[in-house]
């Protein structure tokens, strides 16, 4: 299929052009809001092209930097790209990109980690500053201008309807067949005009199938032909296999007794090796007929799509390995049947996950003693990734599961610890911790109950004895006894960490005396 068959409205023809040229006509300290989610639907052509002119500008002596924005994490042809080439002022709301990773943590760009239902609609209040220039990946472009969305939807509705300008990029290569597969809901008011969203269940279509989009905003149209990320997926561990066998025996168990229905509630699935392995535990699991609300669909999804144990999905993008890309391509008239893509701010409604009874289940960097738990900063100031939609699901769901490798760094450091060194999810959002340990249900459980279970179940054997003399310890200095703490101890197993390379103290010694 040629440039001219996806770009259907006569005027917007007339803009097709190239990156170069379409780059040039972003200004300095724009702020641009793109497209992409957890590497899929993201532009291709011009970031780099963006990127190259930034290197130029620099090399004359030139500032040049934008506002970067977009639905999630993009690709080293987006944010590696215009980071490399320090173009980047301020990010927003969630990367997972090494070169913007390292800038973030020098001190080099600005970075706010925000909800990611939340993005849209602090645009909309106007709190994050004026919106220049939207740059967005399509599948293709309608006889009257409307936007059939590619692999994501992300952001994209609320970056074409607040920017002055738009580009749009035409990838060829994305599947025709994406067509149909969108809900794009334009409902929503500002406050105090809010009505209730009217979705009641995962598959319900409650929008548009394409994107709105005012043609005399147009400002470039750039034809591209190449894919998505598509990183593959490690094939699942001892680690997360168990991790996984957990969580499905609990699921199991709460069947049994009565607190969820046998065909369980609406699946959320953060992503990554854990989250992938859990859902192909679930694949070969005892539950039948299954739904997903969920931000990102990855290949988990789309084998429990196919097998039929799973029979709908609602996402707000698409990030599949090579293999399953091919499996999704092949097959896309059954898959449109059962996956609808919506705009980021329904996907991860906290209304409608509430509403749905959604099960959560995210991944950590490490929780503590009381079931707090730290999604986003390695040793309390260093940022991974961003908080991404785990706490719209978390906070909001019917049950809340947190998981993790119970060490990490080859055991140098223990997931679980006194006091977590930065906190994304309060101990009241968090239901149950899940390591390959065991699993610690903190339901109904008062701080101390917690701390025992914690201990007991996920913390691994290494670390339970400093862990078991820190809370003892605790009981009798703490200044309470509610939720003990020694304060000047709480956070000295990562001070030692960074000091040492072991949070255990004579872990440390050993290390060091070896090394000396
Ligand atoms: N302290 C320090 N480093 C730690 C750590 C800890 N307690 N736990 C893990 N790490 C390191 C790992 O060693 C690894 O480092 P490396 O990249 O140098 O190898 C890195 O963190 C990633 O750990 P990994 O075990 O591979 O986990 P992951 O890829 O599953 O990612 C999160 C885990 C928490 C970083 C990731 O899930 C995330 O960003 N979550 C927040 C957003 C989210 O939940 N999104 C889904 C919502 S829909």
């Amino acid at each position: 299929m040629s440039i001219a068959d996806r770009v259907r409205n006569p005027a917007l023809n007339t803009k097709i052009m190239s990156a170069e040229a379409a780059a040039e006509l972003i200004p300095a300290g724009a702020n641009v809001g793109m497209s992409g989610f957890t590497g899929a639907g993201y532009p291709k052509a011009v970031p780099q092209a963006l990127a190259r002119r930034i290197e130029r500008l620099h090399a004359a002596g030139e500032a040049f930097r934008i506002g970067l924005w977009t639905g999630a994490s993009t690709a080293p042809e987006l944010d590696g790209a215009l980071a490399k080439a320090h173009g980047i002022e301020m990010r927003l709301p969630y990367q997972s990109d090494p070169v913007v990773r390292q800038q973030i943590n020098t001190g080099q760009m600005q970075y706010t980690d925000i909800h990611l239902s939340h993005v849209a609609q602090l645009a909309w209040f106007g709190f994050l500053g004026h919106l220049d220039v939207a740059v967005v990946e399509v599948a293709g472009i309608l006889p009257d201008g409307r936007l059939i969305p590619s692999s994501s939807v992300g952001n994209n509705n609320t970056w074409l309807d607040q920017a002055d300008k738009i580009i749009l990029e035409v990838n060829t290569l994305q599947n025709p067949g994406l067509e149909g597969m969108h809900d794009i809901y334009y409902g929503t008011r500002l406050p105090p005009h809010r009505l209730p969203i009217p979705l009641t269940g995962p598959g319900d279509r409650i929008g548009e199938t394409y994107l709105r989009c005012d043609p005399a905003k147009v400002i470039a149209v750039v034809h591209t032909h190449q894919p998505d990320r598509n990183s593959a997926f490690a094939a699942p561990d001892d680690t997360s296999q168990r991790i996984a066998g957990h969580i499905i025996e609990f699921l199991q168990h709460e069947v049994k007794r009565g607190r969820l229905p046998a065909d369980l509630l609406p699946l959320q699935s953060g992503v990554g090796n854990i989250a992938n392995a859990v859902l192909a535990g679930l694949n070969e699991g005892p539950f039948n007929n299954l739904t997903a609300y969920t931000e990102v669909l990855q290949d988990g999804m789309l084998d429990m799509l196919r097998s039929g144990k799973l029979s709908m999905a609602s996402a707000t993008a698409l990030s599949f390995s090579p293999g399953a890309l091919a499996d999704f391509n092949a097959n896309i008239d059954f898959y449109r049947q059962r996956i609808v893509l919506r705009p980021q701010e329904i996907s991860n409604h906290p209304e409608l996950v509430r509403r749905l009874g959604v099960i959560a289940m995210n991944a950590m960097i490490e929780a503590d003693l009381y079931g707090n738990v730290n999604s986003t900063h390695v040793m309390g100031s260093n940022i991974m990734n961003g908080i991404g939609g785990s706490g719209d699901f978390a906070r909001n769901a019917y049950l809340s599961f947190f998981m993790t490798p119970s060490v990490a760094k080859d055991g140098a450091i223990s997931c679980i610890v006194p006091m977590v060194s930065h906190v994304d999810h309060t101990e009241h959002d968090v239901e149950v911790l899940v390591t390959e340990q065991g699993l610690a249900d903190l339901r109904g459980l008062s701080p101390t109950q917690r701390a025992r279970l914690i201990i007991e179940q996920c913390a691994h054997p290494d670390f339970r004895p400093a862990l078991r003399d820190y809370f003892e310890r605790s009981q009798r200095g703490a200044s309470g006894r509610h939720t003990p703490h020694l304060l000047n101890e709480a956070l000295s197993w990562h001070a030692r960490y960074v000091e040492t390379g072991h949070m255990l103290p004579d872990a440390g010694r050993e290390k060091r005396l070896h090394l000396a």
